[in-house]
């Protein structure tokens, strides 16, 4: 079987592309890295990507007229490269139809909370604040809302006594390079199957 042909749309550190990167040069993940999605100049993944030989399309939102003109431009790019699967992980900015509708069942969002409890910006802090005893990190098909799309998989991860964002978010991070280069393993082994809202892996 030919590896599947993946895209990673990120705007940050990008410790989950570098766990994909990982997988995929330790034999694990039957993928390739055909490109990198970035929004932010000077992101730490970029420098990732370009250690791992990985291409970077960056682009600069201010300089489009609409959300929809620069997805159509990346939506050229991912045909070009024939991409058969984005992973969006870490990319801070919701995604339009012009993207979504063309690789809907091909598009997948890993989040750090479980879903659908504390959905949008900061899932940790919201769980912390919230004083949940058990929170954990999601990877969903991605639709037009936020975070709301058929989940794949979920990992729970305990909430300590004297958590602090950042304790909490080192076992977060942890669970969701775990899962990530797991799920997407499980998508090139043509295993995940969605109905209607019911996403689940065949074993
Ligand atoms: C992760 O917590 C992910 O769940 C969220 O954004 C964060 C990205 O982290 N969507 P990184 O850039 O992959 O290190």
């Amino acid at each position: 079987m030919a590896a599947l042909r993946i895209a990673v749309f990120a705007s940050g550190n990008g410790s989950n592309f570098q766990a994909i990167a990982d997988a995929v040069r330790e034999g694990k993940l039957d993928a390739s890295i055909e490109l990198l999605v970035c929004d932010k100049p000077g992101a730490p993944v970029t420098e990732r990507a370009q250690r791992e030989g990985v291409e970077t399309w960056l682009f600069t939102p201010k300089s489009y007229p609409s959300r929809e003109a620069y997805e159509a431009d990346i939506l050229a790019e991912l045909r070009r490269r024939n991409v058969e699967l984005v992973v969006l992980a870490g990319y801070m900015r919701i995604i339009t139809p012009v993207l979504v509708e063309p690789y809907y069942g091909r598009m997948i969002n890993i989040h750090p909370s479980l879903l659908p409890a504390f959905p949008g910006i900061g899932g940790i802090r919201q769980a912390l604040e919230y004083g949940v005893k058990i929170t954990g990190v999601t990877v969903h098909f991605v639709d037009g809302g936020m975070d709301t799309g058929p989940i794949i998989a979920q990992r729970a991860v305990e909430v300590l006594d004297g958590d602090t964002e950042e304790t909490l978010a080192e076992r977060i991070h942890k669970a969701e390079r775990e899962l990530l280069p797991h799920v997407v393993q499980f998508i090139a082994e043509g295993r995940v199957e969605l109905n209607g809202r019911h996403a689940s892996i065949r074993q």
